[in-house]
């Protein structure tokens, strides 16, 4: 898993820049990168790392797999098109992955089928660009640590780790590899990073598809994103230094009522967590009043939900995503 050396202050930090910017300048040489620019801080962060060693040389790839949050893929076209210059392509995938997604109910075989599909865009794309060898990924050591080496055993396939065919054709760059998320975030300030991205919640690369119990379908992709925007816009307000808050659609139904007519329909989890890097996590305390908002919310706003619940569950023994 490689030694791992904290990053204290910002003197560290800048020494880490520098020396990835030289490591990456030297494995890369005068060949082409692509990267799997999500719009997370992981990705974002690699992304800028890998631009300023050998900057047009990189391509990013904004793949929008329909499972991402609401309006995710416009302000990732804003912040890396207009604000760094980054030579930014997107792809509309959807139809893909509902595709390959169609039935399939089981967490692990969700992250793997998600990993594989990703990869396989990712080499069309770099199929049409040409000759790319590189592949840049934004990995943190949590990632690498929980999918499973030989001090720690496999709590869930990360999509950046796990779900990575075997027959892939790019090498990887993972320039985070050693970096907790606390340093991640400290490293894309160095590197001119905007907050908006900086402060941005960790989001998991299969995304929404884990936020789904049971099979995924684009209603039930509809209803957990219109309800997360409800979550994150409210704890945003209020504005609560957490580390993740958002909702979970489950696969089952129960009985409501509203306006004197029975209804039935899912019900929604709203998770919020506080963290330092994701290994461990206990869940927030919000003020009464502003769960009743985000439940009145959620249940008023929401077509196809009555019914929301608070996980009270901390890390472990739970994990943060409910997949
Ligand atoms: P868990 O659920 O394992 O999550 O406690 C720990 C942190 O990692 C995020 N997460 C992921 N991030 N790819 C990612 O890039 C993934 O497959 C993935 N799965 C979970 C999760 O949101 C939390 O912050």
């Amino acid at each position: 898993m490689g030694i791992r050396k904290e990053l204290k202050n910002s003197g560290d930090v800048e020494d880490f820049i520098q020396g990835e910017v030289e490591r990456i300048r030297e494995v890369v040489g005068e060949k082409r990168v692509i990267c799997a620019l999500s719009g997370g801080v992981d990705s974002s962060v690699a992304a800028l790392l890998v631009h300023r060693a050998v900057g047009d040389q990189l391509v990013c790839v904004f793949v929008d797999h329909g499972l991402l949050r609401k309006n995710e893929g416009e302000e990732v076209r804003r912040i890396f098109e207009s604000q760094h210059n980054i030579d930014l392509r997107h792809v509309d995938a959807k139809d893909r992955f509902f595709t390959k997604l169609k039935s399939v109910d089981n967490p692990e075989k969700k992250r793997k089928v998600i990993g594989e599909e990703f990869i396989r865009v990712f080499e069309e794309e770099a199929e049409k660009l040409g000759d790319i060898s590189y592949l840049v990924q934004g990995t943190l050591y949590s990632d690498v640590a929980e999918s499973g080496t030989k001090d720690s055993a496999g709590v869930k396939s990360h999509h950046n780790v796990g779900g990575l065919p075997e027959d892939m054709e790019f090498q990887l760059i993972e320039p985070l590899r050693s970096l907790l998320k606390d340093e991640v975030r400290r490293v894309g300030e160095g590197l001119g990073l905007s907050q908006e991205i900086v402060q941005r919640q960790p989001f998991p690369g299969p995304g929404l598809a884990i936020r789904i119990a049971g099979d995924v379908t684009e209603e039930k992709v509809r209803i957990v994103r219109h309800a997360d925007s409800i979550v994150t816009q409210e704890i945003g307000d209020a504005g609560l230094p957490i580390w993740q808050a958002f909702a979970i659609l489950l696969d089952i139904k129960s009985v409501g009522v509203t306006e004197n007519r029975r209804t039935y329909a899912y019900p929604v989890v709203v998770r919020v967590v506080d963290s330092r890097d994701a290994m461990t996590a206990h869940w927030t305390r919000l003020p009464h009043e502003l769960m009743e908002r985000i439940s009145h919310r959620i249940t008023r706003e929401v077509d196809g939900v009555n019914r929301v619940l608070l996980d009270i569950t901390s890390k472990p023994p739970a994990t943060i995503e409910w997949e």
